[in-house]
């Protein structure tokens, strides 16, 4: 009798000391997360944030088509021997000891503390959290699908490991997140294909839904679901901009990401870190919006490059191009990140790099022979990147990924992919909003310089503060439901707290 109640009293013992150390956990995380958060919001002021500084510091979220922007825009207004180095090797990367004045990479905002902070201007573009997401999925799988030439993944990964030895160059299976994501997606595919010899593959006929074809390829919905997608896609441009990716440069970052996956809701930090981040750029871009982007972005950016290369030639330093220089970015396997341009319809460009996008900067360049530049070269990298997915694609035929076909994806999967999505999609309204306080800072100032005839006219304002105030209303209205899910939580968490109390 006395053993088992000295038993019964161990247990209770051990229960307490579980429960204290959980709450000693939450509140260290909190401390930790807050602690962080403070020292991030920095206090810079917003007043000069227009001005551009003497480095450029673009901060490319995975598809959201700054490859085009990297390809037909910073390419023809800056050098070569102006790019730095890309940073995917963490260890050596150091701009300071180069005479680099621009950084395009997909390294989240921590790699700012290479950067002169005070000197750099920082770019971006967000794109709406759900295509993002499909984006992403579509171009695992079609980058993935270029190794099924092969006739075993054994053969695939050693050839891919011979391309990389060979070409000095950065592959696409060397960036963060592809590096992960590739690798995953083709031994997925590998395993799929050979399922497929063992068994009879029912017919598919009629219109069926090639996010769900699981004999070829991996379905959304599990891809979604995959602790890979949880740890590098969902509210990846939040973590980026946060500079908590699992990419990151700084030390705790890991720490902090365990904290905020096990105290979601911890994750609002974050996301007010990210706003800020945003807040103080230079530029944003939308990727839905892009013409609009793209007139904003030569309007507000490249004429300031301009005049800062014309400047900079004038105190007689090297501005010209170098065509040797060593920057040009070279993927032999898969030639960058493709975009899912036409076959999706989108209105977004590609990430992908065809090697003649090493173009010199003209010394005559302005504002208006930039858009000409920029829209010539956005229709070619279009095409090449319709014509590569398209070959790539009919590997996994007949899943073929397209605008029209997403409309079959269950509103259950999108609903998933939203809320797995909710940071995103916050500093996605957010940056809307930025969006439309650029475009009138753009027109008060009385640019751009358009001619009436010139096509690249800023949009009608009517339908975006339309859009705009339609998002304001939705944000009160996810504040008011935001509000009562917390008063919920925490009654359910009060009585919870108090039965176990009772038990105990
Ligand atoms: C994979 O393919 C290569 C090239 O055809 C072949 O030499 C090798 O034996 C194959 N390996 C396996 C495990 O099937
Ligand atoms: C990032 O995530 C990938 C995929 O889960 C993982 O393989 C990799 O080790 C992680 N990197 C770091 C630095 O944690
Ligand atoms: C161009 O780059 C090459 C190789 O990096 C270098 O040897 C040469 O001096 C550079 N030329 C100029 C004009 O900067
Ligand atoms: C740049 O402009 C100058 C003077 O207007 C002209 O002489 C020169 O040929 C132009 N250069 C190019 C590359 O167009």
């Amino acid at each position: 009798m006395a053993k088992t109640r000295r038993l019964g009293m161990l247990l209770v013992l051990i229960f307490l000391v579980l429960a204290s150390k959980g709450e000693d956990d939450f509140s260290y995380c909190e401390s930790m997360v807050r602690k962080w958060a403070k020292s991030s919001a920095g206090n810079r002021n917003k007043a000069d944030k227009l001005t551009l500084k003497d480095f450029l510091f673009f901060l490319h979220v995975p598809r959201t088509g700054g490859r085009t922007y990297y390809s037909c825009f910073l390419k023809k207004l800056y050098a070569n021997t102006d790019e730095c180095p890309r940073s995917y090797d963490k260890l050596r990367f150091d701009p300071r000891e180069t005479n680099c004045r621009l950084l395009a990479t997909h390294d989240d905002y921590s790699v700012m503390s290479k950067l002169p902070k005070d000197k750099t201007s920082m770019i971006t573009i967000l794109r709406n959290p759900i295509d993002r997401v499909f984006s992403t999925y579509e171009f695992s799988v079609e980058v993935a699908a270029r190794f099924l030439v092969h006739p075993n993944l054994t053969s695939a990964t050693q050839m891919s490991k011979n391309m990389k030895s060979r070409s000095r160059g950065v592959s696409t299976l060397d960036i963060w997140p592809w590096k992960y994501l590739v690798p995953w997606m083709r031994e997925d595919l590998f395993t799929r294909r050979d399922a497929r010899k063992h068994t009879e593959v029912r017919s598919i006929k009629g219109k069926q839904n090639p996010y769900d074809m699981h004999e070829f390829v991996m379905p959304l919905h599990t891809f979604v679901d995959d602790p890979m997608a949880h740890e590098i896609i969902h509210n990846g441009a939040t973590f980026q901009l946060a500079g908590l990716t699992n990419n990151s440069f700084l030390t705790e970052a890991p720490k902090i990401r365990r904290c905020i996956r096990r105290h979601p809701n911890l994750d609002h930090y974050v996301l007010e870190v990210a706003k800020g981040r945003l807040d103080h750029m230079l530029y944003i871009g939308l990727t839905e919006d892009h013409k609009e982007s793209a007139t904003i972005f030569a309007n507000m950016v490249g004429s300031q490059v301009l005049s800062q290369s014309a400047a900079l030639s004038s105190l007689g330093e090297e501005v010209t191009s170098n065509k040797t220089g060593t920057n040009s970015f070279q993927d032999p396997e898969d030639g960058g990140e493709n975009q899912d341009q036409r076959s999706t319809g989108d209105n977004t460009l590609g990430e992908d790099a065809p090697s003649s996008d090493a173009e010199t900067t003209d010394e005559n360049m302005t504002v208006e022979n930039l858009m000409e530049a920029y829209e010539t070269c956005t229709s070619t990298l279009r095409k090449s990147q319709y014509k590569r997915r398209t070959i790539s694609l009919r590997k996994i035929a007949p899943a073929y990924f397209s605008k029209e076909a997403r409309l079959q994806v269950p509103q259950t999967v999108i609903q998933k992919m939203l809320l797995l999505n909710s940071l995103d999609v916050d500093l996605y309204k957010h940056a809307q909003q930025l969006f439309m306080e650029q475009a009138k800072h753009l027109m008060q100032i009385g640019q751009p310089k358009s001619e009436p005839q010139n096509k690249y006219r800023l949009f009608e304002m009517e339908t975006q503060e339309a859009r705009y105030n339609l998002s304001m209303t939705w944000k009160v209205l996810s504040l008011i439901s935001t509000t009562l899910l917390f008063v919920f939580v925490g009654v359910f968490v009060t009585t919870k707290r108090r039965n176990s109390k009772i038990k105990v």
